[in-house]
């Protein structure tokens, strides 16, 4: 296969390990990264372009000569953009609209997942006239806590777990009321809250069949203990000790080829990633939830131990052949570690010099996500600024690795959790 011109889409740590990981592919003519960050940067050519603007992303394509769009987050996605790609015959790797609705509406995914018998929590949809019925069956059921999840995308925003009456009312008259959420609360679902440890499995698709990736544990809170707010995730390892081969193979039985089949049954084949959020359960594997891409930051400790060239199975994805392909993988343990701007997941400022990352093990890697450039320095430019990710051949190995480049880098009111991993060690 002659090399191609890959266009990727994103900006965050994810799209930086995937760029990283595209750069040694044989198959790579040229990678440039929309809008990117100094992190991509290093591994092609940063555009400046709007992801949401299906246009611009188009004239891009045709200007660069592009062979394939990789469209890293969820919004561009549910939006509809690999449709608006496919439609102009430029290859995409990523769902469509109507599949990555398993990610961009909870009542959807729900609802196809009771359809196809996937294990998950019990729940019931409210529409958002329907608040005070939905307040009056949490009532009733009177099993605490509870879970409301909004129903579209909310930048994770939208799940609230409530351990009393009051806190459920008090979140569905805030659900109503905010107004970031009030699009993404059109309506409600109220789930079960289930009981056992969270963890996640990524699977490349092809539509008609998939193949796991790997599997990590992400750690959404921004205390330690997972105390305090949630956030995009302060950190991840990979793989989890809570999902050994046995367990796997029931996800993949019970969880995985269910989806891809109930998908294509229902004429939506899921072409591109798909993550899936799994609580497991004294009853076994639950899905807590779907989501259309790479998790950030577990995408970050799950591309190193590839040992596939990234671009030839999203090839295969792409072109229908991944039947034909066997993921490989090595057998050291990654840990990523994300250095926040304090203050973070509320506000913060922005702008501090970051400066060590040259002290820094050859072996550990370094991923961006809120950084930029300014008068020839390396500044911190959002929430989540780095992630450094460190490996061994066993987790606390890897998890030690990870230390001690942390403490290399600097920058004004840097924070990071100093518990990533521990839960794995168990
Ligand atoms: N780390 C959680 C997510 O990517 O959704």
């Amino acid at each position: 296969m002659d090399p191609i011109n890959v266009l990727l889409l994103g900006n965050g740590g994810r799209e930086h390990a995937i760029a990283w990981k595209l750069e040694q592919s044989l198959n790579l003519k040229k990678l440039y990264t929309a809008p990117g960050n100094p992190g991509t940067e290093q591994h092609g050519i940063n555009i400046d372009l709007d992801m949401s603007d299906f246009q611009a992303v188009e004239t891009i394509v045709q200007d660069l000569a592009i062979d394939l769009v990789i469209v890293g987050p969820e919004q561009p996605l549910v939006d509809g953009i690999s449709d608006y790609l496919e439609e102009r015959d430029i290859p995409v790797f990523g769902p469509s609209k109507a599949a990555a609705q398993l990610e961009g509406s909870k009542s959807f995914a729900k609802a196809f997942m009771q359809k196809n018998n996937i294990p998950t929590a019990g729940y019931r949809t409210f529409s958002i006239d329907e608040f005070d019925k939905a307040k009056a069956h949490i009532k009733q059921e009177n099993r605490y806590p509870v879970v409301l999840k909004a129903d579209g995308l909310a930048g994770g925003k939208g799940v609230f777990i409530c351990e009393s009456e009051e806190e459920m009312e008090k979140r569905l008259t805030l659900l109503a009321e905010d107004n970031i959420l009030q699009e993404a609360a059109s309506t409600l679902v109220v789930e079960d809250f289930m009981v056992g440890e969270e963890a996640s499995v990524f699977v490349i698709c092809d539509g008609k069949s998939g193949k796991v990736i790997q599997n990590a544990q992400d750690h959404k809170r921004i205390g330690e203990g997972d105390t305090g707010l949630n956030t995009g995730g302060m950190g991840a390892y990979s793989p989890a000790p809570v999902l050994p081969d046995s367990m796997l193979q029931r996800i993949e039985e019970d969880i995985i080829e269910p989806t891809i089949q109930g998908m294509l049954n229902q004429d939506v084949p899921y072409q591109g990633i798909l993550y899936v959020g799994l609580m497991i359960t004294k009853e076994g594997p639950k899905v807590v939830e779907y989501n259309c891409r790479f998790g950030d930051p577990e995408c970050q400790v799950i591309l190193p131990p590839l040992k596939n060239d990234l671009l030839e199975l999203i090839q295969a994805a792409v072109n229908g052949t991944l039947s034909d392909v066997e993921i490989s993988l090595s057998d050291r343990y990654y840990c990523s570690v994300v250095l926040a701007s304090g203050g973070y997941p509320k506000s913060y400022e922005k702008g501090f010099e970051i400066t060590g990352i040259e002290k820094c093990d050859s072996d550990a890697l370094i991923f961006h996500s809120g950084t930029v450039i300014k008068e020839d320095k390396l500044c911190t430019n959002g929430g989540r600024v780095l992630n450094v990710v460190g490996s061994g051949q066993t987790l606390q190995e890897a998890i030690d690795h990870s230390y001690e480049n942390v403490k290399l880098i600097t920058f004004k009111d840097s924070y990071f959790r100093r518990d990533i991993g521990k839960k794995g060690l168990k």
